[in-house]
């Protein structure tokens, strides 16, 4: 045993040792000890002037060896907490990567709304660009401009929700033909998709609230091949090359010549079902070639430009591509269903 292992201050540090659990308490066992002040084994070293000189240099030797075992028993211990701490720290940090993930429910795109950017991006590819126009709309855009006047019995095929005398809720989007006229000089060449209203008794195949995309070029020299070239552009990359596109004459006040257009079957590929009724074809559309007392009002001349449009039911085209026979669904919002898409 060492001449210091039996001084009484070792034992007590001994067990103040033992006691020590963090850097804050070792450091108070230090300063017990060693403290320049008032630190035990300090104050011991202070009295060995007191002793008679031939008994110094033994318990000089003595205390001197006690100091360095102290020191470096709090050096031991603090090295071991130091490393403690890391390997709590490390143990703290540690992924583990075995364990099963948080499941987070990820969202997708309504079936709609998917659809409408999938026939943007047809469109936008063949040259057009995507606008918008307000759904609270002027009597004027609404009707006036696209030469329905008060009184004039297209008003009464779309019975319409009127806020006052002036303001209505967009019946079609084909007001937005006159808000683009009206800001840009030909050629243009846009779509804008949105939402319409018109006051009609729910069932499966109608809604208060439905979507159509407008289409709209003027250019010169653009006539009704254009037209049809567009739509079968169009459809072939939406539902298929096999897609065949036809036209009946029909009326629309703002354009002329008026045409409905079908498209062939996507069920029956033509040769008739349930869906088309026998027929082959199923109605999607209104088009014609801008009426020139459109171009007139909008400040182009009729002479020197000419345009197509037309208005695409996106709900129509949606029951096909998915190929559901409620637009209900579409509006009901059942999680059940969405999520198919
Ligand atoms: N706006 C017409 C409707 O809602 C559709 C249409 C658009 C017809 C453009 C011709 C040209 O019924």
């Amino acid at each position: 045993m060492s001449v210091a292992a039996d001084h009484p201050l070792w034992e007590r540090f001994q067990s103040d040792l033992r006691s020590v659990d963090s850097l804050g308490s070792l450091s108070e066992v230090r300063d017990k000890y060693l403290s320049r002040q008032r630190g035990l084994l300090t104050l011991e070293l202070k009295e060995l002037g007191r002793l008679p000189r031939e008994e110094r240099p033994a318990a000089g030797q003595r205390l001197n060896q006690l100091r360095q075992r102290v020191e470096s028993a709090l050096g031991e211990r603090l090295e071991r907490l130091q490393s403690d701490e890391r390997s709590r720290k490390i143990q703290r940090e540690t992924v583990d990567v075995t364990m099963p993930g948080h499941h987070w429910p990820l969202g997708t795109l309504h079936p709609l709304r998917r659809l409408q950017e999938e026939m943007e991006g047809i469109f936008l590819r063949m040259g057009f660009e995507v606008v918008t126009g307000p759904e609270i709309e002027t009597d004027y855009y609404n009707f006036e401009a696209l030469n329905i006047p008060r009184g004039h019995p297209a008003r009464d095929d779309q019975d319409t929700f009127y806020l006052n005398d002036s303001l209505l809720l967009r019946t079609h989007t084909s007001p937005v033909q006159i808000r683009t006229l009206e800001k840009r000089q030909p050629p243009v060449r846009m779509i804008s998709p949105g939402r319409v209203f018109r006051r009609d008794a729910v069932d499966a195949t109608h809604s208060p609230m439905f979507h159509q995309m407008e289409a709209l070029a003027v250019d010169e020299g653009i006539g009704m091949g254009h037209l049809k070239g567009t739509l079968e552009a169009f459809f072939r990359q939406l539902f298929g090359e096999g897609t065949h596109v036809r036209f009946r004459p029909s009326f629309f006040p703002f354009v002329e010549p008026g045409a409905e257009a079908d498209v062939s079957c996507i069920f029956c590929s033509g040769s008739g079902c349930r869906i088309c009724k026998g027929t082959g074809w199923i109605e999607v559309l209104g088009a014609g070639m801008v009426h020139p007392e459109i171009l007139k009002r909008v400040g182009c001349d009729p002479d020197r430009w000419t345009g197509f449009a037309f208005g695409i039911g996106i709900d129509r085209i949606a029951l096909l591509r998915y190929q559901v026979d409620d637009l209900r669904l579409f509006f009901e919002n059942d999680i059940r269903f969405l999520r198919q898409f």
